[in-house]
């Protein structure tokens, strides 16, 4: 059975879109399919971070609008991966076709995870509306955590209850709040840490992540996670 999951913060910046590409490349290599769905209208970055806008013709209000069939707007990154991108106007979407879509697309596909945007509005609540599960995401400083927990509250509220917490941007020297700080302010359970990292940062110009970058080996782990493996946490050699 296929898994919705929604990647969320109330704030921007905090490597939302990031982290749904890179885990979503990282389910891949596990031979897995994986749609990714931009949730946020009108500003939309999935398409920039996989390097796929000019190709990219049709977006999930054209389905629901009728204008092209579901795998018309199924933009292929790789042979697995594949993109939905968001419209460029939310005004008339009705968030209970939303999910009827989401649900009914998910059939074709192992992983569908949706990057929500910032803020606890509409493209959040589509997405905690389609989903299943969620990843709260923080960074290790106290307006993220706050954001996260708010964020995770909601998520809570409304009904989901398997959310997992991912740390990004963690730095030992830099970060402002340790990692426990970080769980608590959440209440979220952990599942994966990535660290700061100049190629994830390099990459949202659209260069593509080395497989052996900490990012990268960041993603591997927490895929595995999400997977159901145990895999623990190493913080001291920052093998995350
Ligand atoms: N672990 C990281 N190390 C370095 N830069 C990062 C990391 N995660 C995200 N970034 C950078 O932070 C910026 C915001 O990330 P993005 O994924 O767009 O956040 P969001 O979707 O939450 O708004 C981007 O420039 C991205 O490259
Ligand atoms: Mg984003």
């Amino acid at each position: 059975m296929s898994r919705i999951i929604a990647v969320v913060s109330a704030k921007g910046g905090v490597g939302k879109s990031s982290i749904c590409t890179g885990l979503g490349k990282a389910l891949c290599e596990r031979g897995l399919s994986v749609l990714l769905v931009d949730t946020d209208i009108s500003l939309r970055s999935l398409d920039v971070l996989l390097n796929a806008g000019e190709t990219a013709v049709f977006d999930w209000g054209d389905i629901l609008q009728k204008n092209c069939t579901a795998s018309k707007a199924f933009l292929p990154i790789t042979d697995k991966l594949f993109l939905l991108r968001a419209p460029a106007s939310g005004n008339n979407i009705n968030s209970e076709d939303f999910v009827d879509l989401i649900k009914r697309i998910s059939k074709s596909f192992d992983f569908v995870i949706l990057d929500s945007p910032a803020g606890l509005e509409k493209g959040f609540n589509l997405c905690v509306s389609a989903a299943s599960e969620a990843l709260v995401v923080s960074t290790p400083d106290e307006v993220s955590i706050r954001a996260a927990s708010v964020a995770a509250d909601r998520v809570r509220k409304s009904g989901i209850s398997q959310q997992r917490l991912i740390i990004n941007r963690y730095s030992k020297k830099l970060s402002l709040r340790s990692v426990d700080e970080v769980i608590d302010g959440t209440s979220v359970r952990l599942i994966g840490i990535i660290p700061e990292d100049r190629e994830l940062l390099l990459s949202a110009n659209g260069h593509s992540l080395t497989s052996f970058s900490s990012a990268a080996l960041a993603f591997k782990r927490i895929a595995g996670r999400v997977l159901g493996e145990s895999i623990p946490l190493k913080l001291k050699g920052l093998n995350l």
